[in-house]
């Protein structure tokens, strides 16, 4: 016995096999990877022992104390599924009544679309799921095409086209000078595109700027990307956050649909169901026909299968039984609203505390823009003082997430922005 663990061993030593590593050089040349620039910030938050400190970072709603809030709505749903003891596998398409329940709320509710079964959709990991499926999908099909990116643009956006290997390209968006619109620019960079270009477009509440286009814009927009035949895609991760109300923030995606356009649309219940954790979103791609919408749907399953199988059962289920049953679907929308009112009501809070404090800069801009994000101006010199001498956690580029402003915070908050910026 003793003799044959001598001998195992020392045809597992190194000197035995000459041309073996050693175990720990595998992995040797692996640099840790560099912190994510949002969700960092949460990180560095949680680490901070200050009593003081605020949390204006990640795009997480948070209640008027601020804290985390789940909706009145997602736990009456919770009482009436639990106990279910469904734990099959989704298909791989993930729960049939929440993606025709999710579809509604950006097709429309008598959707012609929906009725003729021309839209491929399959339940996504949220809204990141569905931009990565997406991305995949246009390399698997289009593998010659590109993605042109607003400047600036969600930061994860970047990394998802990256890691699908499609190029990118940017298109004009923000105007520094103004806090605003770009418009101008814009459009001369949707003219000046290869016709046929995919487009990735956020269809309200902008993340970062908080800057939307208006109607009018939307439709010339339209219109432009019709003569160009341009392809668009809309990342809705905010649907209802910019209004208040989810039909009127759907209003970018009707005016492509009037047009006859055949979008992409990427859905997420991580912010307006407040279900960030449980990951339930939709990714839809609108066809020509039933047919194609089977081919389409089919190979965003494969997709999906070689990625994660098929996704999570809880989150689709919190779903179609609200958006399922009126009463609490519009139950739903009420709390909506109310979240969306309140980050309306701390804009007007900062920008008088601001004021009210004697800053002789602008803060306009902080009540023009909507949805979850302020995109303040602030330089990322700026941010790393009211980091470090305020504990006042945010994003380099300025986005204030006005979901974190409260009450109770916000005269802090001014206080802090107005000495940072007082020399500027
Ligand atoms: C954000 O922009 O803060 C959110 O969308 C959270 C995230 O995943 O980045």
């Amino acid at each position: 016995m003793a003799m044959r663990t001598a001998i195992s061993s020392r045809i597992l030593s190194r000197a035995a096999l000459p041309g073996a590593r050693s175990m720990s050089s595998w992995w040797r040349s692996v640099e840790p990877a560099p912190k994510d620039p949002i969700l960092g910030v949460t990180e560095a938050f949680l680490a901070d022992p200050s009593p003081d400190k605020v949390n204006v970072g990640v795009g997480a709603y948070r209640d008027d104390n601020g804290k985390p809030v789940v909706l009145e709505c997602v736990r009456e749903a919770e009482r009436r599924i639990a106990g279910n003891l469904k734990m099959e596998y989704l298909p791989m398409g993930g729960s049939v009544n929440m993606v025709q329940e999710t579809l509604k709320l950006a097709y429309g509710e008598n959707s012609e679309f929906i009725k003729d079964k021309r839209i491929a959709a399959v339940q996504s990991l949220s809204g990141t799921g569905a931009c990565r499926l997406f991305a995949d999908f246009q390399k698997r099909f289009r593998p010659d095409s590109q993605i042109y990116i607003p400047v600036p643009t969600w930061a994860n956006h970047h990394n998802i086209w990256r890691d699908a290997q499609v190029p990118q390209r940017s298109y004009h968006y923000y105007l520094p000078e103004t806090r605003g619109l770009d418009f101008a620019a814009l459009m001369d960079d949707v003219k000046n595109a290869p016709d046929g270009s995919f487009f990735l477009l956020h269809a309200c509440a902008h993340n970062p700027t908080g800057v939307d286009p208006t109607e009018v814009q939307w439709r010339e927009i339209s219109y432009q990307f019709k003569v160009k035949g341009h392809f668009a895609f809309f990342d809705m991760a905010y649907q209802g956050f910019a209004s208040g109300d989810p039909e009127r923030d759907a209003k970018s995606i009707r005016i492509f649909l009037n047009d006859g356009h055949f979008i992409g649309i990427s859905q997420s219940y991580a912010k307006n169901m407040g279900l960030y954790g449980q990951r339930v979103g939709c990714l839809s791609v609108l066809c020509e026909d039933e047919k194609q919408a089977v081919a389409v749907k089919s190979q965003l399953q494969q997709l999906a299968r070689r990625m994660y199988s098929n996704p999570p059962l809880h989150g689709a289920l919190i779903v179609s039984t609200i958006l399922g049953d009126p009463d609490l679907k519009k139950l739903w929308l009420k709390e909506v609203k109310v979240m969306a009112d309140r980050i309306i009501g701390m804009r007007t809070a900062l920008r008088e505390s601001l004021e009210k404090r004697g800053s002789t800069l602008s803060w306009r801009h902080i009540t023009d823009q909507i949805g979850m994000f302020c995109y303040s101006g602030l330089t990322p010199e700026q941010v790393d003082r009211l980091t470090n001498e305020y504990h006042i956690y945010m994003t380099r580029n300025g986005r204030i997430s006005m979901a974190g402003v409260t009450t109770g915070n916000v005269g802090y908050l001014a206080n802090a922005i107005h000495e940072v910026t007082k020399s500027a």
